[in-house]
């Protein structure tokens, strides 16, 4: 996509992208900054943040998404400097090591961070962010969930779990915030080129498969595709040589289709 096909899209629209310091997430900051949005980029990892925040004419907040109060201050403080948020890219995610993850063997501090991070992290950024939308008239909001949230994952049960509680946020929450004017859906990524490859220990493993790894710009043309539609509630998985598909769950035998 080039900047000058698309440059405009999110013009005037003020966007915040959670894990915005690295990989998919800088990717996203960029992409949408390039297409017209003004951007906080969202971050635990300060110098990381400051510096695309700078490099996008954006703004950097030190936020640990797992963290409420963290993300009420933060969503204050970008309604009265900037008037409120029209999109949200909730992306922050972690690894929690190397493969495989052996669930028995998992401390309660590790659990509990790769859940705050992953799982409790979108669910406050949805709760902080969807009333400001509201107050604004719509909004979109896409969600970094992973092909971990719609298949399993044996070397790291917990990543998928996290990655699958996402995916029911999403399908469940597309139908409520429609008559808000707010949309939300999910990217699946395979795997991209980015740090939190490195965290599992596998690079080569992965790297030595027959596809190609992609990079965060895959990733963010999907975002951004979400962003800027009116499709809600869907899950778009994003693979090497493919590119983003709409994901279609099988049906419950009995239940009739939503
Ligand atoms: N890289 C892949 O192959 C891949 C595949 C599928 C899904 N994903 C998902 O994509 C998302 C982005 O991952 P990435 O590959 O770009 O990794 P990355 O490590 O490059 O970026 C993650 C960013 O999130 C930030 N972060 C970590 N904990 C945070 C917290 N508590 N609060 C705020 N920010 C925090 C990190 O500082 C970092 O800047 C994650 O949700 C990940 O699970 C990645």
């Amino acid at each position: 996509m080039s900047a000058g096909r698309s440059s405009a899209r999110f013009r005037g629209k003020v966007a915040i992208v959670t894990g915005g310091g690295s990989g998919i997430g800088e990717a996203a900051a960029r992409r949408l900054a390039l297409e017209g949005a003004y951007v906080v980029v969202a971050d635990v990892a300060d110098d990381a943040g400051e510096a695309v925040a700078s490099n996008i004419g954006g703004q950097f907040v030190h936020l640990d998404v797992g963290n409420a109060a963290e993300w009420a201050k933060v969503v204050d403080e970008v309604e009265s400097t900037r008037g409120g948020i029209d999109l949200a890219h909730l992306n922050a995610g972690i690894a929690l090591g190397a493969y495989p993850v052996v669930v028995e063997e998992l401390t309660d501090a590790e659990y509990e961070r790769i859940m705050s991070v992953n799982a409790d992290g979108v669910f406050h950024g949805i709760r902080a962010v969807v009333p400001s939308m509201k107050r604004r008239g719509g909004g979109a909001i896409v969600v970094t969930s992973s092909l971990a949230g719609v298949g399993p994952h044996p070397d790291d049960p917990i990543y998928a779990a996290t990655k699958h509680f996402v995916i029911g946020l999403v399908r469940s929450l597309g139908c409520p915030f429609k008559e808000h004017g707010i949309t939300v859906n999910a990217v699946c990524p395979g795997a991209v080129d980015t740090p939190l490859l490195d965290a599992t220990g596998r690079r080569d493993a992965i790297e030595a498969r027959r596809r190609p790894l992609m990079i965060g710009d895959d990733i963010a043309e999907a975002v951004t595709m979400l962003l800027a539609g009116s499709e809600t509630g869907h899950v778009y998985t994003v693979m090497s040589g493919r590119g983003a598909e709409r994901y279609e769950f099988p049906g419950i035998p009995g239940m009739p289709s939503t």
